[in-house]
């Protein structure tokens, strides 16, 4: 128990931790269309992080043996990049990349849309990425994780979608994942206490059909992947934001 707010200096590393996994997103955007396989972008975002003196926090995290997480449709996170995966039209992907610099890590994803998206796709996208925005505002310094939890899960249910429920943001900081859980659910003035000068992620994950999903093991690692349990199609939004006295700052803007 006990989370300890970052001083000025550790606020400044964060900051630049951040910098490079948001601008490794924005790289990634000109090579993340039809034809790419999903190794390749991973490999590109790791170039990238390398360029700017960072490394991948994912790579031998709890064994995880890849650069980046490549979530593409069904896949509702932690999709394991590999050689065999081509982005095809009509494809959604996200892109999870966590960059640890000088002892800090930014956490942070997005989607990208392949060539021809259908109307429902996008939407679902969309939803994704204002569900994360809507969760982000309701951030307040010594708020609750709850406060978060319950604006993201009312505008994705009032969508029709539904919004993942045992997997959800994490603080973030001097370490990869720790306290508080950040639920995609809740109730107002429920969960954690917020703690002013200290990081979380924002990061729901938004369902076209069903909440269940089903996990497959990656050899060699205790992560695991997850797949809707419907098949239907998974999206998800990330930032790293800073709760501060006043309210809060979105550390991994584009
Ligand atoms: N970046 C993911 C998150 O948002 C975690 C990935 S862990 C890995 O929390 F090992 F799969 F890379
Ligand atoms: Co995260
Ligand atoms: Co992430």
């Amino acid at each position: 128990m006990g989370i300890k707010p970052l001083s000025l200096d550790e606020i400044k590393k964060m900051t630049v931790a951040c910098r490079i996994a948001a601008d490794t997103l924005t790289y990634l955007e000109k090579y993340v269309k039809a034809g790419i396989s999903t190794l390749e972008i991973d490999e590109l975002a790791n170039d990238f992080m390398q360029t700017r003196g960072a490394k991948s926090a994912c790579l031998g995290y709890h064994g995880y043996p890849r650069y980046t997480c490549t979530s593409v449709n069904e896949v509702v996170c932690h999709g394991l990049p590999d050689a065999q995966t081509i982005l095809k039209d009509g494809d959604i992907i996200n892109v999870d990349v966590t960059a640890l610099m000088d002892g800090f890590y930014g956490d942070t994803s997005r989607m990208y849309l392949i060539g021809n998206v259908s109307d429902d796709a996008r939407d679902l996208v969309e939803t994704a990425m204002l569900a994360r925005d809507v969760g982000i505002k309701a951030i307040t310094p010594n708020g609750y994780t709850g406060d978060i939890g319950f604006e993201t899960n009312k505008l994705v249910t009032r969508k029709g979608y539904s919004a993942v429920k045992e997997i959800g943001g994490h603080g973030v900081g001097r370490k990869f994942h720790e306290e508080p859980f950040v639920p995609s659910f809740g109730k107002k003035g429920k969960g954690d206490r917020l703690v002013p000068f200290h990081c979380i992620t924002v990061e729901p994950m938004v369902n076209q059909g069903t909440d269940e999903y089903v996990e497959f093991n990656i050899p060699g690692s205790s992560i695991k992947y997850y797949n809707t349990a419907d098949g239907l199609l998974s999206a998800q939004y990330e930032h790293t934001v800073l709760v501060t006295d006043t309210g809060y700052e979105i550390l991994t803007l584009p």
